[in-house]
């Protein structure tokens, strides 16, 4: 059982406010064409809007129960065959499908803890490219004021949802925990900078064709949020 199967049930309610990159995926997804693979697709949060927009989706995760709540999502919402979802790492993705676009949204890359796992990752997301295939995702690193107001603190961050962030800046591992009643949880993301990831991706074999700050396509310029857009090359 992942720590995510044990959250499952309280994800949407704790991710409900994020709803700024959903319109983002769905224009790369429309874009594209499709198939689309997400890694990491979780309960269908971006998946289920693309597969509304008319595109399929392959979506890959290690916890069956965040499954579970993508399958019921896509039921409601009507488009449970455009949606195919697949237990497994993805690291190690159990898709045999070429796709023209992977996505790999909400910073999920951060629970690869080092360097060479989040470069295991970004090949595996490379080998599920067509030629000229995007990868697109979105990662963090916090800022000193992020940190300072936020260390140690349980904030509420939803009636009844409450975060805490424990940030370590020596090993940049950022441990966030909710709780919501008896429930509680902690997850480890490991962020790294903007030039270690454009040297992660450089390596593992994609150009990065934009790098913005935010997902209304404004360019980084060293804030907390990157969204990268990458094609493979080769
Ligand atoms: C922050 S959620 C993101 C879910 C979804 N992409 C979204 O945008 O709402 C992170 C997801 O990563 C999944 N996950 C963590 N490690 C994984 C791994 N090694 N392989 C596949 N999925 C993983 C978790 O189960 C969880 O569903």
């Amino acid at each position: 059982m992942t720590l995510y199967d044990r959250s499952a049930g309280i994800y949407d309610p704790w991710s409900r406010s994020v709803t700024e990159d959903v319109g983002f995926y769905v224009d790369h997804a429309l874009a594209s064409g499709g198939p689309v693979v997400e890694l990491a697709v979780g309960t269908g949060r971006i998946a289920v809007p693309i597969a509304e927009a008319g595109i399929s989706v392959i979506g890959v995760d290690s916890s069956h129960e965040m499954l579970a709540v993508a399958r019921a999502a896509a039921e409601s919402a009507g488009v449970v065959g455009l949606v195919d979802l697949r237990v497994g790492d993805l690291r190690e993705p159990p898709v045999s499908e070429r796709v023209p676009l992977a996505i790999c949204p909400f910073r999920s890359l951060l629970h690869m803890e080092t360097e060479p796992e989040k470069l295991h990752a970004l090949a595996a997301a490379r080998k599920l490219l067509e030629p000229e295939g995007r990868f697109v995702f979105d990662v963090f690193a916090p800022s000193r004021e992020d940190i300072e107001e936020t260390h140690g603190r349980w904030l509420e961050r939803e009636p009844g949802i409450f975060e805490r962030a424990d940030w370590d800046e020596g090993s940049r591992t950022l441990a966030l925990s909710v709780r919501s009643g008896d429930a509680q949880a902690t997850f480890g993301l490991h962020w790294l900078s903007a030039p270690e990831w454009l040297r992660l991706l450089d390596e593992a074999g994609f150009d990065v064709l934009e790098l913005y700050g935010w997902f209304d396509s404004r360019p980084f310029d060293g804030e907390e949020d990157m969204v990268f857009v990458c094609r493979r090359r080769g």
